[in-house]
């Protein structure tokens, strides 16, 4: 990630663009994102792998307080200092951290509570980027611009556990109307996308997080998004003719970039290949010469299955 990356991409018509209106923008984002939610919706943990919309509220606040009103005005006092433990996620050398697995067995902090909370960061951080504005140091701005970073990144998240915790329940919820309305004034067209390898993740040299490296090969079978209503739809048809439609698709860098599908377990990967007709589906934990499996990356997944 180029520290100006952010600020570059967000350039008005004059040319220039704050880093307040870029902190207000982001931050709101967010609490769009949250705005179909029931209160209920804010408090569970549909799994592990997933964080409670409240968490990730109250972890990108955190974020702002401990990189930036810390370090930079003298004697701040943290807004009450349990939260240091509850919303730090694996920052080791920030201090302790409440185990990620057990987010959603917190009824307190309220829902009220963290978005209190999340007003009062925005209060200081105001007050911190209009006195940073003259004479603002590069550190700073890359702190910020860090920040958020970091809270797009969790707006992702936000989105697919989001899509989780709605997907379990029976009563089927729908998180906007918007996306299952079928009639539409505007008429709905196919962006076909050519498949092959592709690379994914940063090649640069200077700053990203740990989850955009290494820059790796991927392979994309062909595959068309359409676009009805202002929606991005993605249609496959399997090798068998399973005609598959995935809706609430999760883009990095803005609509119609990157596409990421994730696969929220081990368990739900096992299942979709063996819909799918595989046979013999193997996850290999370590590598596996004798077979030639051997990937170097721990994040990476080595699997091996029949048809
Ligand atoms: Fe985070």
């Amino acid at each position: 990630m180029q520290q100006s990356r952010l600020l570059d991409a967000k350039k008005n018509q004059n040319g220039s663009r704050t880093l307040l209106e870029s902190f207000f923008e982001v931050r709101s984002r967010t609490e769009e994102l949250c705005a179909p939610l029931e209160t209920e919706d804010f408090v569970i943990q549909s799994m592990d792998d997933v964080s409670p919309p409240k968490w990730h509220l109250g972890h990108t606040s955190w974020f702002f307080e401990t990189f930036l009103l810390t370090r930079y005005i003298p004697d701040y006092k943290p807004y009450e200092k349990l939260y240091g433990y509850l919303f730090n996620s694996y920052y080791e050398t920030i201090g302790d951290r409440w185990a990620r697995a057990n987010r959603g067995l917190l009824s307190r902090p309220t829902v009220k509570e963290v978005l209190r909370y999340r007003a009062y960061i925005n209060d200081r951080m105001h007050d911190l980027l209009k006195s940073f504005e003259q004479s603002r140091g590069s550190d700073f701005a890359f702190l910020v611009e860090l920040g958020l970073h970091h809270e797009q990144q969790h707006q992702e998240l936000l989105l697919t556990d989001i899509k989780h915790l709605l997907s379990i329940n029976p009563s089927k919820p729908v998180y906007s109307a918007a996306e299952t309305s079928e009639s539409s004034s505007v008429p709905s067209r196919f962006v076909g996308i050519q498949g092959g390898v592709c690379e994914v993740g940063y090649a640069g040299s200077d700053f990203s997080f740990d989850n955009e490296r290494p820059r790796h090969r991927v392979w994309l079978n062909d595959y068309q998004l359409q676009k009805s209503n202002g929606e991005y739809v993605l249609k496959n048809v399997t090798k068998n003719g399973l005609k598959q439609v995935f809706k609430n698709l999760v883009f990095h860098g803005g609509k119609g970039a990157t596409l990421e599908m994730r696969v929220f377990s081990e368990s739900s990967l096992m299942r979709e290949f063996q819909r799918a007709g595989f046979r013999n589906v193997t996850i290999h934990k370590t590598p596996n010469f004798e077979h030639g499996i051997y990937w170097q990356y721990e994040w990476s997944l080595i699997l091996s299955a029949r048809r």
